[in-house]
């Protein structure tokens, strides 16, 4: 017997399924990554299992494309697409004006160059992750390996004249080793708490010689799908 759902893969799923129904046949898509897009993905594949759909698929990570190509979705590079229809992918966070964090899967710099090389992007995520400030969740920033110990000291610097909260950074690791990206860049994650002015430290942060991108993604979503624990989904 197939184990029951837990109430977040439950909300995770519904918002998923949901997302689904944005895509129209003959559409590029950009294709998130994390557990939410996972599903996602899985709901895309069924449609052009069963329905035929003709879609293009731009993966945001190597596990995405593995996946996606595991399933049957004709996946295609960025290059060879140029241009896309509709990107869905997860946040670790949003807020009222959709605002994002994300990186939580170590994928955000693709994830962003994918999200706005698309006419849309629809966010889907359980509940949980609607925040009324951005913060909480550790902001993730990736830079590269080069002098990272220096980057990571004008971060620090940087963050003395902002409004935030907290001002701890961390090395992402895996194992004893630095997380690697995509990119083979590593991940710096920023422990600020409250996030007073978004816009201010994205760009602030992006002037950081060694700093490749961050995880915040201004201005780039324009559809939230939500995810409830029962089943419900709420689309803004
Ligand atoms: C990966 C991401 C993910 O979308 C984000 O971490 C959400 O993941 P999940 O759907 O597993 O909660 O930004 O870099």
């Amino acid at each position: 017997m197939p184990a029951e759902r837990s109430p977040i893969d439950t909300a995770k799923f519904a918002a998923a399924r949901r997302a689904v129904d944005f895509v129209q046949d003959g559409m590029k898509l950009g294709l998130g990554t994390g557990s939410t897009a996972a599903w996602m993905v899985r709901c895309l594949a069924e449609r052009v299992r069963e329905e035929g759909l003709r879609v293009q698929g731009v993966p945001t990570s190597s596990r995405t494309a593995d996946l996606a190509r595991e399933l049957g979705i004709p996946v295609v590079t960025l290059d060879e697409a140029r241009w896309l229809d509709l990107t869905i992918d997860g946040a670790d966070e949003f807020d009222s004006e959709f605002n994002l964090i994300k990186g939580g899967g170590a994928a955000l710099l693709q994830e962003k160059i994918v999200a706005t090389a698309s006419d849309r992007m629809i966010v889907i995520a359980d509940a949980a992750k609607e925040v009324a400030q951005l913060g909480a969740f550790p902001l993730p920033v990736e830079v590269i390996p080069f002098g990272w110990q220096s980057t990571r000291m004008l971060i620090e610097e940087a963050l003395i004249g902002l409004d935030v909260l907290g001002r701890e950074v961390t090395l992402r690791r895996s194992g004893e080793a630095p997380l690697l990206t995509d990119e083979k860049n590593y991940i710096l994650d920023l422990h600020l708490t409250r996030i007073g002015h978004p816009r201010q430290l994205a760009l602030t942060l992006n002037q950081i010689a060694g700093v490749v991108e961050n995880g915040l993604f201004i201005d780039i979503c324009d559809t939230v799908v939500v995810g409830h624990g029962d089943g419900r989904v709420t689309v803004r």
